[in-house]
């Protein structure tokens, strides 16, 4: 089968981990844009991508593109794409615009006018129309308008892939799934036998550490919105589940995960068993303050609290006495740490090998990179 343009979604500062992944996949024509990735495949791409990448968020298959500079050109253009061969009048559809035009300022507008332009359609054919769903649409279009450029095209995931489906029940600021593994996967865990997850909250680090260390795709518990497609061949995406199944392995690393808070470590424990990796997760209710290394060696991961509501002395203490453990008690570690307080990583008292700014939610953080080797002393100032 002939390839197509497909665009991955993703978050600002993971576009190139994303794109290695979409390498390593076998995609081709991997090619770098503004918060994603594109290539160019087939429908068994689709449904290998929406099962395997752990740093996507929406994989679209744009159907057409046109220039519109005023609204009837939009309706006209919007109205003149053959919708009965993707979407049928007894299924639900939803349409997100986004857009960035002085043309079309409002991405609610641009919906609506594309919403009326397909129902009209199938009204003049059918005297019939499909109904919107914006909560669980069969069909899911998306809109992208950038100066008068419209793309149009169909979401073959659905919900964000970062709703892997494990986590149910959240402690306070869980770190979003695509964010985390997007930070396991820079920090190449692989490369590590002991993965140490300290402030653990609901676990997305350690479940993510996980699933990456057995191998274990991330899609795997969750449909997608191709499935509703027409042309959905569920015997092929049957065996595309099922040998990525086969390619799980056993774990390369101990996983810890830690959490001074009891309901924290619950709430962990009730996700990796929904994700099936709790056998691979050691857990225990444990402060970072009196902990203690398992192993000589290894990798720490850690998203502690920000402050948002602490008073900043307090905060910075706080970041202070990790940069002291550290310090003491973990030399032949390496530790990454996301964090928007960059008073509290400043306090920490180390110096960092390497600088990234990622966005937690609305929150600019900084990723840095820490080395307690010793010897080297790279990290102590
Ligand atoms: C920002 S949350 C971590 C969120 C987590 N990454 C997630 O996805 O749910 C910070 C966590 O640090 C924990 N914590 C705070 N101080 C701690 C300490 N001294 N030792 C261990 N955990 C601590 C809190 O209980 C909280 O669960």
């Amino acid at each position: 089968m002939e390839g197509f343009p497909v665009i991955v979604k993703t978050l600002f500062g993971l576009e190139s981990v994303l794109a290695q992944e979409m390498e390593a996949l076998g995609l081709q024509n991997v090619k770098i844009l503004n918060r994603a990735v594109r290539f160019e495949g087939t429908m068994d791409d689709i449904y290998l991508s929406n099962l395997s990448l752990r740093t996507a968020l929406n994989i679209l298959v744009p159907i057409d593109e046109f220039e519109a500079f005023d609204e009837q050109e939009l309706y006209y253009n919007i109205k003149m794409i053959p919708w009965f061969d993707y979407l049928e009048v007894d299924q639900t559809f939803s349409i997100s615009a986004t857009t960035s035009s002085d043309t079309f300022k409002h991405s609610k507008y641009v919906s609506l006018k594309s919403k009326d332009a397909i129902v009209d359609k199938f009204r003049d054919k059918f005297d019939q129309r499909p109904s919107v769903d914006t909560q669980n649409p069969d069909i899911e279009i998306n809109i992208h308008i950038y100066n008068n450029k419209v793309t149009v095209s169909l979401d073959s995931t659905g919900p964000s892939l970062d709703r892997r489906g494990y986590r149910l029940s959240k402690n306070e600021a869980p770190i979003n799934e695509v964010l985390a593994a997007g930070i396991l996967l820079t920090s190449e865990v692989k490369n590590h036998s002991v993965i140490y997850d300290p402030m653990c909250g609901s676990g997305t680090f350690s479940i993510e550490a996980a699933m990456i260390v057995t191998n274990t795709a991330p899609g795997l518990n969750r449909s997608f919105s191709f499935q509703n497609w027409s042309n959905y061949e569920p015997e092929v995406f049957e065996a595309i589940k099922n040998g990525l199944i086969e390619k799980q392995t056993a774990p390369t690393a101990k996983i810890l995960a830690r959490d001074t808070d009891r309901k924290a470590l619950d709430i962990t424990a009730e996700n990796a068993e929904r994700a099936n990796m709790d056998e691979f997760i050691s857990l225990k209710q444990e402060d970072f303050f009196e902990s203690v290394p398992v192993d000589s060696a290894g990798i720490i991961i850690l998203n502690p609290p920000y402050g948002e509501r602490l008073n900043p002395q307090k905060i910075e203490e706080f970041y202070k006495s990790i940069g002291d453990v550290l310090k003491q008690k973990y030399l032949g570690h390496e530790m990454w740490i996301i964090s928007s307080n960059f008073n509290g990583l400043r306090a920490l008292g180390l110096k960092p090998t390497s600088k990234k700014v990622l966005f937690n939610g609305s929150l600019e953080c900084k990723l840095q990179k820490y080395e307690m080797y010793e010897g080297s002393r790279r990290a102590f100032n």
